[in-house]
């Protein structure tokens, strides 16, 4: 999961950053720290119209859009995201489902790609490709037909933050609201929240587990040499980022967001 400010961006390792976070992943449903139930609720509560078209910027393994596509036979959707090796695991993914001829995985910048106007949008993990909360609702918009639908999940401060949470996501001080000026943030730019999910700690300490606990098992297992050694540095420092830096402090809103414009 990413919120604005990338962790990521602050280690120096040999392996690929893209095969690191997509192994990083492996272990757990979305790369947000959301449990199942909650995924499976928030899906439900934004409600694709028949034949939608759903656009998903900074898709991931595309496990939203795939679940989406599954629940609803009409709906065609579009996953868009720049990591190789997360598009191999989505177009898997929706081959062994029977989805790849409702669901096109496209490698590219989600911050220029193009592509007409959706009836959904989902953008869940990946603000810090928009610059943040702002560039993020503004570029929902930008892919939205008037009246359409998003799904956002960003970060938040629940607490703090302190100066080691701030160091823990690489973050400077107002870089992330505190929930009521995400909200705030939300309605200021022509949106009506109409269902959101607010992530528990239990959420997150299961999603921060599965993420050092994929790439350490990688490392000791699979890897060997300089990407060995890389990837356990990476799991250590993102374990002492969470543990010693933001945990209890930083929060995960996904909310879902009626566009106001007829
Ligand atoms: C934390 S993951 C979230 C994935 C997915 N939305 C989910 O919730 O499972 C963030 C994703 O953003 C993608 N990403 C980062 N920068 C991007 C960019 N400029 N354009 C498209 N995707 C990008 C990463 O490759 C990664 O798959």
């Amino acid at each position: 999961m990413h919120v604005t400010p990338t962790p990521a961006a602050q280690h120096d390792a040999a392996v690929d950053r893209a095969l690191a976070s997509a192994i990083a992943h492996r272990w757990h449903p979305v790369a947000a720290p959301i449990a199942d139930d909650a995924v499976r609720l928030l899906l439900e509560r934004l409600g694709p119209p028949d034949g939608a078209r759903v656009l998903d910027l900074g898709c991931g393994f595309g496990e939203w859009l795939l679940r989406l596509l599954e629940a609803h036979p009409g709906v065609r959707g579009v996953g868009v995201d720049r990591s190789a090796p997360a598009l191999a695991e989505a177009r898997e993914r929706a081959a062994v489902r029977g989805l790849a001829d409702r669901v096109e995985f496209t490698e590219a910048d989600a911050a220029t790609w193009t592509g007409g106007a959706f009836d959904v949008v989902l953008c869940v993990g990946a603000a810090h490709v928009f610059g943040g909360l702002t560039g993020t609702l503004t570029a929902l918009r930008d892919h939205l037909r008037p009246g359409g639908r998003a799904l956002l999940g960003d970060g938040f401060w629940e607490a703090g933050p302190t100066p080691e949470a701030l160091a823990g996501i690489g973050a400077e001080p107002g870089d992330l609201p505190d929930l009521a000026g995400l909200s705030a943030e939300i309605t200021r730019l022509g949106y009506e929240p109409g269902y959101g999910h607010l992530s528990t700690t239990a959420e997150w300490d299961e999603y921060e587990w599965c993420w050092t606990g994929a790439l350490t098992g990688w490392a000791l297992a699979e890897a060997a040499g300089a990407d060995r050694a890389a990837a356990l540095e990476m799991a250590r420092t993102h374990r002492r980022e969470w543990l010693a830096g933001y945990r209890g402090q930083l929060g995960f809103a996904t909310v879902v967001l009626h566009d106001l414009r007829h």
